[in-house]
């Protein structure tokens, strides 16, 4: 049992990049399992950002071997931006950063017909990043990806070419107009570059370092309320985000499977369309917008914030098997007199702890109120030096998800976490 699993328990942006920047130095490799360039990952290292979209959050540590699976949808642009960036943080990836052969391409047409089709969709839009993720995991399901081993065969080209007509033929059905030429040519720069990259078969790969006792931390992309089986569907994205995508999105055992961290944070955010019940849009959302920078980190939209939601939470733990959470962002509720937290919802008139088929606006919140501790966590490195209404706080979050917080963050950097 020599892999852990990281996931997102909420609408994503729970603080995954920060965690997994902390612990990967307990492994030996961090592999991504799912969704694609729709992630942003932030990680801050001595007051400087980092985001990543593609590459995992183990990257800037020396000699730890960073995977992106089999799972994962990659568009050659972006990870080449990615790889400018650690160029320019001089951050070596030509041995340790790996991709997985069986992982699926993003086309350029594959976000021509995202944005055609959310345009379509007029005001039931999903609010997507419009990276082309849905219709690139459509054409996996279909039957009619390319994928990361077909780069290297004579037939590229082709393949390339087939595809990328049938999308036109659907593009028809559409009345959007674009334009792919620039980002075509830099589509095929970016495959020339990223045929430097080695390329392994992911299952093979990572079970000869489960064999010779190796750990493996597997890091998830947006949050179990995104996924796309148990998600606010349709408003989520196209891949499953739990804990179970770690196995087929690398190719793994269940077996293998130790822990499983859930990222919350000590409030709630979602960026796109959906519901989001305990949203606040009053001048509470505000202040935690504002304190929290919640915005995206991948398309820099403002994202909705509001209190923890528990019925959502609980769900959460549930699908995942989650073992032990780390609640961030902790220090945005530094100065709020009151603190709440969505303890159960109410649908047409009935109490219920349990997320149901569709959240609709039948549903209401029941909000339990916690007080406020009311000063800054600054340099704070021990779990017993806490406030005290934290601490009860944690104490309370644990009771109800009946799963242990074993990790406090306190602000975006690498060093302002506290373990429990
Ligand atoms: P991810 O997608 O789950 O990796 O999360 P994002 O990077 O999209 O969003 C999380 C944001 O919160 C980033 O800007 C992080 O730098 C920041 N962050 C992470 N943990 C903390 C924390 O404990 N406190 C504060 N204030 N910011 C945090
Ligand atoms: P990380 O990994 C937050 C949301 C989008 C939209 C829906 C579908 O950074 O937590 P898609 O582009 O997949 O078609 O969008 O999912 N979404 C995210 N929200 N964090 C993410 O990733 C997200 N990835 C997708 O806003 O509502
Ligand atoms: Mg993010």
């Amino acid at each position: 049992m020599n892999v852990d699993v990281l996931i997102g328990l909420q609408w994503g942006d729970e603080g995954k990049g920060k965690i997994v920047d902390f612990l990967a130095p307990n492994y030996e490799i961090i592999a991504r399992f799912q969704g694609g360039p729709n992630a942003g990952h932030t990680l801050v290292v001595n007051g400087e950002k980092i985001v990543l979209h593609t590459i995992p959050s183990g990257i800037l540590h020396k000699n730890k071997i960073n995977l992106i699976g089999n799972g994962v949808v990659i568009n050659p642009t972006t990870l080449c931006e990615e790889l400018d960036k650690l160029d320019k943080w001089n951050v070596s990836y030509a041995d340790n950063l790996l991709l997985a052969e069986r992982g699926h391409l993003i086309l350029p047409t594959h976000k021509v017909l995202d944005a055609a089709s959310e345009a379509a969709k007029g005001k039931a839009k999903i609010g997507s990043t419009l990276r082309g993720i849905g219709p690139t995991y459509m054409d996996k399901t279909g039957r009619n990806g390319l994928r990361v081993g077909d780069i290297h065969s004579s037939d590229f080209l082709e393949k390339y070419t087939k595809l990328k007509e049938k999308h036109l033929d659907l593009l028809r059905l559409y009345d959007f107009e674009f334009d792919i030429e620039a980002e075509e040519k830099n589509w095929f720069k970016s495959i020339e570059r990223i045929k430097a990259l080695k390329v392994v078969s992911s299952p093979y790969f990572l079970n000869e370092h489960i064999k010779k006792g190796h750990r493996i931390l597997a890091e998830g992309a947006q949050g179990s309320m995104l996924d796309v089986d148990f998600g606010t569907y349709p408003f989520v994205t196209s891949s499953n985000t739990i804990t179970a995508a770690a196995c087929k999105g690398l190719g793994i055992g269940p077996n293998q499977i130790k822990d499983v961290i859930g990222i919350s944070k000590a409030y709630c955010t979602r960026v796109g369309a959906g519901p989001f019940p305990t949203g606040q849009y009053n001048e509470i959302g505000e202040k935690l917008r504002v304190i929290g920078h919640e915005f995206g980190a991948t398309t820099g939209r403002e994202r909705g914030c509001g209190w923890i939601d528990l019925v959502a939470l609980k769900f959460a733990c549930i699908i995942n098997g989650v073992t032990q959470i780390a609640l961030t962002k902790a220090d945005v509720l530094n100065d709020f007199d009151e603190i709440e937290s969505g303890s159960s919802y109410t649908v047409n008139g009935k109490e219920t702890k349990q997320v149901p088929f569709e959240m609709t606006d039948e549903l209401k919140v029941n909000y339990t109120s916690h007080p406020g501790w009311k000063q800054s966590l600054e340099g704070i490195t021990e779990y017993k030096d806490i406030p005290e209404k934290l601490s009860n706080y944690v104490t309370y979050l644990e009771a109800y998800l009946e799963t242990p917080i074993s990790m406090v963050s306190t602000g975006p950097g690498r060093k302002e976490l506290i373990l429990k």
